[in-house]
């Protein structure tokens, strides 16, 4: 059985429970001075002082080491919404931002989400693959362990499969567990935009055939839907997400990111796993998510890339009770950054939370997202050996020391499976 022992730490840093922190919980993490960490068979089996591992566990002779060098090791980060199986970019539009144009002013003029499905549809799956091995590969650098890979770039059946399929294959023989959601519901193709039938048409194309086959083949664990004023309205993606959750797909949404479109209530209503964006959530949404309980992940990586002023209201869900979690959403349009770190960095600096509710909101808060907070998000006994050795003594170099990459050695399962050259 695979050993590791991981020494000479100055702190080790944690969320600790099984499932989300929320309210001033999320910014309970207990700092550990000194203590050794051992994993066995993929689980941590042991953190306490080094004295107390030699009485219980011995001198662990021949077992693979980690030295922690006076370091910090934290959980391995969760990215918990991603859409990495994309091909072609999208800098001229980037440019074009630069200029002055808006990202719905591109969109409306055909670039934007459909310049990557022309580009997708296109590509090969073999070429998806390798694309989302080297965005995987990029984020491990990072220190993310676990990530969440939305299909959305195909809009048609074979070509959502093709997306789903190379996430799946791009996880095999690398470290990083990867998760699959299907959202076909990401925009109206081309070819159902010229009036509301098509749209319709789209819908029950959704629900009816392409939720089914990815459901059957076993491609997705969860559904998602863009609810947007303009994009899928509410009743629409209530349809979309009721029929995944007939096929055994968990709810997710894309909500108010643009104009309060009513998405955190329909996530309220339908128990979905979190809501995302939710930039422009009305107090009704707000409190309608505490109520039942579901997570807001915040991508501040899209208020930055695309510019803009305004951030998802973090302070007002931790004070409402409601879990508060962060992830890159790394995409070619909107925010194209595999670093979770930036986007702890933006928790930090632009959402107004505190180093420890953004170290939960990468770590337990976004595991329990992904149904996985028993097994991910912390270290403690008998989870598994996720974590990531940081440069700097403790926690706070984390947020202290901005724009560098702060991670010194990630350990997937109980492997150590990257080290910083
Ligand atoms: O999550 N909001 C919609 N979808 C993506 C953007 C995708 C793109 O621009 O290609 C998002 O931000
Ligand atoms: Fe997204």
């Amino acid at each position: 059985m695979s050993e590791l022992l991981i020494h000479d730490l100055a702190e080790v840093a944690t969320p600790k429970g099984t499932s989300h922190r929320r309210g001033a919980a999320q910014g309970a993490v207990e700092r550990l001075n000194g203590v050794d960490v051992v994993c066995r068979g993929g689980r941590i089996v042991f953190v306490g002082s080094p004295e107390e591992r030699r009485r219980q566990l011995g001198e662990l002779p021949g077992v693979p080491r980690l030295d922690g060098s006076g370091r910090c090791l934290v959980p391995g980060f969760v990215d918990c919404h991603t859409h990495l199986p994309w091909a072609g970019t999208r800098e001229h539009e980037f440019s074009d931002r630069l200029a002055g144009k808006t990202y719905q002013e591109i969109a409306a003029a055909g670039g934007g989400i459909l310049s990557t499905v022309r580009s997708t549809r296109a590509a090969s799956e073999d070429e998806l693959v390798a694309n989302t091995r080297a965005r995987l590969a990029r984020m491990l650098e990072w220190g993310t362990t676990t990530a969440e890979v939305k299909s959305g770039y195909g809009l048609e059946l074979e070509a959502e499969l093709k997306q789903l399929r190379a996430a799946r294959r791009a996880a095999a023989d690398q470290p990083v567990e990867v998760v699959t959601t299907l959202l076909a519901a990401h925009e109206f193709p081309p070819e159902h935009r010229a009036d509301a039938a098509a749209r319709e048409a789209w819908v029950r194309e959704i629900c009816e055939r392409i939720t089914p086959a990815a459901a059957e083949h076993g491609l997705a664990t969860f559904c998602d839907v863009f609810c947007e004023r303009g994009v899928f309205e509410v009743d629409q993606a209530r349809r979309v997400l009721e029929a995944g959750r007939r096929h055994g797909l968990v709810p997710r949404l894309h909500a108010d990111e643009f104009a309060d479109s009513g998405g955190a209530e329909l996530a309220a209503e339908l128990g979905a796993a979190s809501a995302d964006h939710v930039l422009a959530v009305s107090e009704a949404g707000v409190e309608a998510m505490a109520r039942a309980g579901v997570a807001a992940v915040l991508l501040p990586g899209v208020s930055f890339f695309l510019r803009k002023p305004h951030y998802a209201p973090a302070r007002r869900f931790v004070e409402a009770g409601v879990p508060v979690v962060l992830a890159t959403d790394c995409n070619p349009g909107s925010s194209h950054t595999e670093s979770l770190p930036m986007i702890l960095w933006l928790g930090i600096f632009r959402l107004g939370l505190s180093i420890e509710e953004s170290l939960t909101a990468v770590t337990l808060n976004a595991a329990s997202v992904l149904g996985q907070g028993r097994r991910l998000g912390s270290l403690e006994v008998g989870k598994d050996a996720d974590a990531v050795l940081l440069d700097g003594p403790n926690l706070d170099h984390l947020g202290y020391h901005f724009g560098v990459n702060p991670v010194v050695a990630v350990v997937k399962a109980g492997s150590v499976v990257h080290r910083r050259p």
